[in-house]
């Protein structure tokens, strides 16, 4: 396939690791990003994404093959573009602006011959309905016929070394088998295995039971914690020892919640195309979400219990959280379940500290005080609470200089320690 112009829209943490990936491979890369302040960074060599260190930003930058914009002009004479934008949910529903607001501005960039591929995630019909349309208005052009379009889920997991960008199989999807054949010819350059599907709505469903596999089945074992924890009965060691099973058994372990911009958000989107079309109730989804949204008041709870049977108040403690992100080893806090924990425990009259090493200041919840995970701090706290298991806490240090820990990770082991 001969393409050198590729435009990434939207450089987050799905946009930022393609464009690079891209330019490794010698595309010439446009990045595009309406956050100014963003692009600024980018530009100056400042990556905000843990996957990306700056040196590898800086040898993108240094090839010329790497711009980043705010400017659709800038997309002029593309051959691929791939849109990565966020698709929030606004009062529970999908909230689709962001496609919308690129389908229509990349619109006049989109000629004979090129590839659009969606990769947000979405519910399926998107692509086929709603970008297709914007696409063929803003352009005059069809599809197919014209341009090619085609849907491609991201299946990037930020902070796992194991499974990058580069190595983890990519779905691949087109309206037509032309526009398949262009869309798994450009992700073959990209990823090491493709795996090309019948559909744009195959490829969309795709990435949506992935997701909602994951949200039902941390939904399971947190409930299963909840219970195991009133009969007396160790959930954690239950789970390991369940894991022996060579076949038939996936583990899942429990937590204070789900967080991220995927597993609260993504289920969402395929529950409400359930109702809008069919009429009915995905019960599964609904009963998951509300599981794991109970799980930072159980938190919360555990740990007035724990003060309680130590002769202490929530209302005046001082409380050291170690770690606010919703998953480890990132500084990503989008809809943590360190925020709910938090904004509780400060209700109820907490002092609340937290060490969280990844934070970019701007996000940490008022009220909250970062500092260092130290031996006096961990001696002067009430109460410890173990949220998200950064690897670089000193497990052992918290568990041996703490007077009392909750730990909803099952990172500690001591007298003084007690598990989700
Ligand atoms: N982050 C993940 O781990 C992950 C994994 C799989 C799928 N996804 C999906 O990928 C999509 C993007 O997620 P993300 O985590 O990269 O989001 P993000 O918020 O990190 O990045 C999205 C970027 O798009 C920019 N943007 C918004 N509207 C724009 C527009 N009209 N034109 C240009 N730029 C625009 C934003 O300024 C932002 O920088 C979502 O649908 C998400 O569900 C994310």
């Amino acid at each position: 396939m001969d393409c050198r112009k590729l435009v990434v829209v939207g450089q987050g943490y799905v946009g930022l690791p393609l464009a690079m990936r891209a330019v490794e491979v010698g595309f010439d890369v446009v990045g595009i990003d309406l956050d100014e302040s963003r692009v600024k960074r980018l530009a100056s060599g400042e990556s905000f994404v843990e996957d990306i260190p700056a040196q590898r930003l800086d040898s993108a930058l240094d090839t010329r093959r790497y711009r980043p914009t705010t400017d659709y002009a800038d997309a002029a004479g593309f051959d691929v573009c791939l849109i990565t934008v966020p698709t929030p949910l606004r009062d529970g529903a999908p909230d689709l602006s962001h496609i919308e607001q690129a389908g229509r501005a990349l619109g006049p960039y989109v000629r004979p011959g090129c590839t659009v591929i969606l990769e947000s995630t979405t519910y399926p019909g998107t692509t086929e309905e709603l970008l297709r349309r914007l696409l063929e208005t803003a352009s005059g052009l069809q599809s197919p016929g014209d341009f090619h379009l085609g849907y491609s889920p991201e299946r990037i997991d930020p902070g796992n070394p194991r499974w990058r960008l580069e190595n983890t199989p990519k779905v691949v999807s087109g309206v037509d088998e032309a526009a398949l054949r262009q869309v798994d010819g450009f992700y073959r350059q990209i990823v090491e295995r493709t795996v090309p599907v019948d559909s744009t709505r195959v490829a969309e469903l795709t990435k949506l039971i992935e997701n909602t596999f994951r949200q039902v089945n941390i939904a399971l074992i947190n409930e299963l914690a909840v219970l195991s924890h009133e009969l007396d009965i160790d959930i954690w060691q239950a789970i390991e020892a369940a894991a022996t099973k060579p076949f038939g058994f996936m583990s899942f372990r429990p937590g204070p919640g789900v967080g991220g911009h995927c597993l609260p958000i993504d289920p969402c989107y395929l529950s409400w195309q359930v109702k809008r079309t069919l009429g009915r109730q995905f019960r599964f989804v609904e009963l998951a979400n509300d599981i794991n949204h109970e799980m930072p008041e159980h938190v919360v709870h555990r740990v007035m219990a724990g003060l309680n049977q130590r002769g202490r108040a929530v209302n005046g403690s001082r409380l050291l959280l170690l770690g606010l992100a919703y998953k480890k080893n990132t500084g990503d806090m989008r809809d943590s379940p360190a925020i709910d924990i938090t904004r509780r425990l400060l209700a109820l009259g907490a002092e609340v500290r937290a060490v969280e090493p990844y934070a970019e200041p701007h996000h940490v919840p008022d009220g909250v005080v970062i500092v260092d995970l130290t031996e006096r701090e961990l001696r002067a706290a009430d109460a410890v609470v173990v949220v998200t298991d950064h690897d670089d806490f000193d497990y052992d240090l918290v568990a041996h200089t703490a007077r009392y820990v909750f730990d909803a990770r099952n990172r500690c082991a001591a007298d003084n320690v007690e598990r989700l």
